[in-house]
């Protein structure tokens, strides 16, 4: 089995950058996932969040989450088991970032959990749109294009999904998070350092995403496969729970305004491609959202498909035709 790709971003400063940019070329194109170490979040602040964090859940979720985890259990056995195919083993809560913040809208967090994860954001945010100009460089596009391709009207919605995967009696019938794929741009993870859980599908087949002290998993989501016409692709993952262990993710989507207007690339549509009517599809990514809302849990070709017939329905140009 190859190695899952572990880039250090220190040496796209040095002598080693090629290589290091051909590390990220292949990630991006073969795995959907890659981690980063070096990435210039400080290990300071990330234990502050890791500590909070997990004091937050202890103190204020741990209970409700047992409640539910009752409750599952219960319909699990009474179902004969496919209950455990519809739900997700996970204790959540989501923090706006951008365009608006919805942090004074969360009353169970404290002032300082907030502070801590309002300067958390906004390192991910620079990271994000960094990591978005080494993908133009790699693709040959303009820098900036994909931070342009996700603005729309008010710039990019940026938020974080903070999730405690806590111990699961039954971790081969119910999953922490069910398969999918990410509906977005980029996702930026900070997982638990010592808890594993997350697995990606590679050829077939489910491979663990190491957890490793400090580094950020970076994984495509729907919007870059769209925008690269499938020159990278997004890629199903899953979480799967721990019997005994409780695990953290703090997941940062770095995804379009909800009016953008997403299409691919023009310099990335081959002309072969256009022929064979091979080109993936332009629309607005509201529209494709609340598609998504629906099918989360499902493969995400029938939802480019249906982008499609709405973009055929509309009486669209396509991009390539048009630019
Ligand atoms: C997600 C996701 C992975 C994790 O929230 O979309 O894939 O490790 N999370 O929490
Ligand atoms: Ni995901």
């Amino acid at each position: 089995m190859e190695r899952f790709p572990v880039i250090r971003m220190e040496k796209l400063e040095g002598e080693e950058r090629e290589a290091a940019m051909e590390l990220l070329r292949d990630a991006c194109e073969n795995w959907g996932f890659f981690e980063i170490l070096n990435h210039g979040i400080s290990d300071e602040l990330m234990d502050e969040v890791e500590k909070l964090t997990k004091e937050q859940y202890e103190r204020c979720r741990e209970k409700e989450f047992e409640a539910f985890a009752r409750k599952a259990l219960e319909e699990e056995r009474s179902g004969g088991g496919e209950a455990g195919e519809s739900m997700d083993w996970e204790s959540t809560f989501y923090l706006r970032h951008l365009p608006t913040s919805n942090m004074a809208d969360l009353p169970h967090l404290n002032e300082r959990y907030k502070k801590v994860m309002r300067e958390f954001a906004s390192e991910i945010d620079k990271l994000a749109e960094r990591l978005l100009d080494l993908l133009c460089e790699n693709l040959g596009l303009e820098k900036g294009y994909l931070k342009k391709a996700f603005y729309g009207a008010k710039g990019p919605t940026f938020g974080t999904k903070v999730s405690n995967y806590p111990p699961c009696p039954n971790p081969d019938r119910i999953k922490g998070l069910r398969a999918h794929t990410d509906a977005g741009g980029i996702i930026l993870l900070f997982q638990d350092a010592e808890v594993s859980g997350l697995q990606l599908l590679k050829d077939g087949e489910w491979v663990d995403v190491p957890p490793l002290r400090h580094s950020i998993v970076i994984n495509i989501g729907d919007q870059l496969e769209v925008i690269t016409n499938g020159k990278y692709k997004s890629v199903m993952h899953r979480v799967v729970a721990q019997p005994d262990r409780n695990r953290m993710s703090i997941a940062s989507f770095y995804n379009p305004g909800a009016d953008a207007v997403i299409f691919p690339a023009p310099a990335l549509v081959e002309k072969a491609a256009e022929e064979e009517n091979e080109v993936y599809p332009k629309f607005v990514f509201q529209d494709y959202m609340n598609l998504y809302v629906r099918q989360k849990f499902q493969a995400k070709e029938p939802r480019f498909e249906a982008m499609k017939a709405l973009e055929t329905v509309n009486g669209q140009q396509r991009p390539i035709a048009t630019s």
